[in-house]
């Protein structure tokens, strides 16, 4: 299944070139050092662990991938943006990501600002190419722009951002989990769900289900690895939750209990595959691979 992570990963890295390519080519973008921003975060790499999860939920349901490349590239912008944002110095002021410095440090704050700003109009650019018709489009497009507002990301980050030096319940840990990382893992998903006449709602519910229980894994396993994982692998700085004394599972449950309600999250995400109409193997994979992922 390695070989289907490059694989996907190969296909979305050489779609969102092409649309930039295609979108922005350097004799029309007067405003080349912002653009010299995006393309520097938004290429640089990644796990790309959204839109991997976009063309898996498309094989569940008997999509071709090609149906999904603008949701799974759209996706990947606003992803892009969060964490220009998320690094910034007003926010988690972080200097490393992805091995290289942050979008803030390689360029300047306002570049940053500015750079997360057009990856996020850029991302509503892309989806409205979604090989689908209009009536589609309107609704793969409301579904993005709830996941990045104050229901979903932005949400979530202003909740996180309130929590720093404060202790939460679980419940309102999950919420701001569920928020600034589950809402635009849901949607990815949800956005391909919506691609397929043919599904039932019940099989609908069940993507979603999938989704929001991976999605807490994945920000629990986010919060584990902020311990116990060194910033050379990890390819952001460790320790950096600690240091702005953010709200954090581990905090709360302790290593061994934040593993264990990682670990019981993706068990509940994978019950929800069993009737799906597809091939859904790809997905167990990523389900698997999120609790022994090092990065
Ligand atoms: C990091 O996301 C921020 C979270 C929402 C947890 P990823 O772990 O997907 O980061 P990249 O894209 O692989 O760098
Ligand atoms: C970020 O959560 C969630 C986003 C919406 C970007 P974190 O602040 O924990 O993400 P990292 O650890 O910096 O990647
Ligand atoms: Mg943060
Ligand atoms: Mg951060
Ligand atoms: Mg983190």
């Amino acid at each position: 299944m390695q070989h289907k992570n490059r694989h996907y990963q190969a296909r979305i890295n050489g779609w969102l070139e092409s649309f930039l390519h295609t979108h922005y080519p350097s004799s029309e973008t007067v405003a080349s050092r912002l653009m010299d921003a995006i393309r520097y975060s938004l290429l640089a790499g990644g796990k790309r662990i959204r839109p991997l999860l976009a063309y898996a939920t498309a094989e569940a349901i008997n999509l071709p991938a090609d149906s999904v490349d603008a949701i799974a590239g759209s996706v990947e912008m606003i992803h892009a943006y969060s964490l220009i944002h998320d690094d910034l110095p007003a926010m988690d002021d972080d200097d490393l990501r992805r091995g290289q410095p942050t979008c803030h440090v390689a360029f300047d704050e306002a570049t940053a600002i500015l750079a997360g700003d057009a990856l996020q109009a850029m991302a509503f650019e892309a989806l409205s190419q979604a090989k689908t018709e209009a009536r589609v489009t309107v609704k793969l497009i409301r579904t993005l722009a709830r996941a990045c507002g104050v229901c979903g990301m932005a949400g979530g980050q202003a909740l996180d951002l309130q929590s720093e030096n404060r202790r939460l319940e679980v419940e309102a840990l999950n919420q701001v989990h569920a928020l600034k990382t589950g809402a635009l893992i849901s949607a990815a998903m949800e956005m391909v769900a919506a691609m397929q006449p043919h599904l039932s709602s019940q099989h609908k519910a069940a993507v979603g289900a999938f989704a929001r229980h991976f999605g807490l894994a994945f920000q629990i396993m986010d919060d584990i690895l902020d311990v116990t994982g060194d910033t050379t692998t990890l390819g952001k700085p460790a320790g950096s939750d600690e240091r702005q004394n953010k709200a954090t599972y581990p905090q709360l449950l302790g290593l061994s209990g934040s593993a264990n309600s990682a670990a019981d999250h993706i068990t509940h995400a994978l019950e929800n595959l069993a009737n799906l109409p597809g091939d859904t193997s790809y997905l167990q994979h990523i389900s698997q691979w999120v609790l022994n992922r090092q990065h």
